[in-house]
């Protein structure tokens, strides 16, 4: 019987609002516009998934499926200083792959799943969950396949999350609506429908605040309450 990890954010506010952090056996999804941080707490797990238990870590390797080319390699080594760790060590511990096609996508979830049946993994990241599904299934009339195909690929994410104790954290955009003539991306609707919804174990909405503070808001989650924290992004990653 597995039993679930907590993995810190690097921010000690957040990870209260989480319950001690993001969970193994679960997924996680972050919304929210443009800037909000979705990236950069992506970056910080990275590093933090590294450390031991003991340290609020998961002991364990990365996965990190990038649809948009926004890792950065050299954003992790202030990152990993700051948790005292050795920059190229945590390096060789990520595995990356730039996606390219939802089936590019797909395929690149069945091939880590091997991977990670013979090396411990602790996190994988998702970033964006949606974001090729928008651009494979743009015309009109394709929203339902789009929907079968992304409840697809989700099922697999809820399947490596539990056959391997792993904790998903993916990315999710905001919808734009068409408000006065001109499409106004709304900051509180994730896109995905019921379909990425009902995937999600933990929704959490991130937004600006004032320089680099961040909002996050819990969103939807069984067992957490309707609670706000605020986190800074620094050279070091997300902190207090
Ligand atoms: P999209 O992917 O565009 O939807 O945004 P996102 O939510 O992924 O935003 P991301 O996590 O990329 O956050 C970008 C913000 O992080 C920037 O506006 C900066 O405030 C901050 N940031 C990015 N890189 C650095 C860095 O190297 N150092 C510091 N201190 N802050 C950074
Ligand atoms: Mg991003």
């Amino acid at each position: 019987r597995k039993s679930v990890i907590r993995i810190t954010t690097g921010s000690q506010a957040l990870d209260e609002l989480l319950g001690g952090g993001i969970e193994t056996l679960s997924i996680t999804e972050a919304f929210g516009e443009f800037r909000s941080g979705k990236t950069q707490l992506a970056h910080t797990l990275c590093v933090s998934t590294q450390l031991p238990i003991h340290m609020h870590g998961g002991n364990g390797k990365v996965a990190y499926i990038d649809t948009e080319g926004t890792f950065r390699p050299d954003r992790i080594v202030p990152i990993a200083e700051r948790f005292g760790m050795d920059a190229n060590a945590v390096l060789d511990n990520i595995i990356y792959a730039r996606a390219y096609t939802y089936e590019h996508q797909y395929n690149l979830l069945l091939g880590l799943a091997a991977k990670m049946a013979e090396e411990p993994f602790r996190l994988l990241i998702v970033d964006s969950v949606i974001a090729l599904f928008r651009v494979d299934f743009s015309g009109r009339g394709e929203l339902a396949e789009r929907q079968q195909k992304l409840a697809q690929m989700l099922s697999r994410l809820t399947k490596i999350a539990e056959e391997f104790n792993v904790a998903v954290y993916m990315t999710n955009q905001v919808i734009a609506d068409p408000g006065g003539g001109m499409f106004i991306s709304d900051p509180k609707k994730p896109a995905g429908g019921h379909v990425l919804a009902h995937a999600s174990t933990i929704r959490l909405m991130l937004r600006k605040g004032k320089g680099e503070q961040r909002v996050c808001k819990i969103f939807d989650a069984p067992n957490l309450p309707e609670a706000e924290a605020v986190f800074q992004i620094t050279p070091g990653g997300i902190m207090d």
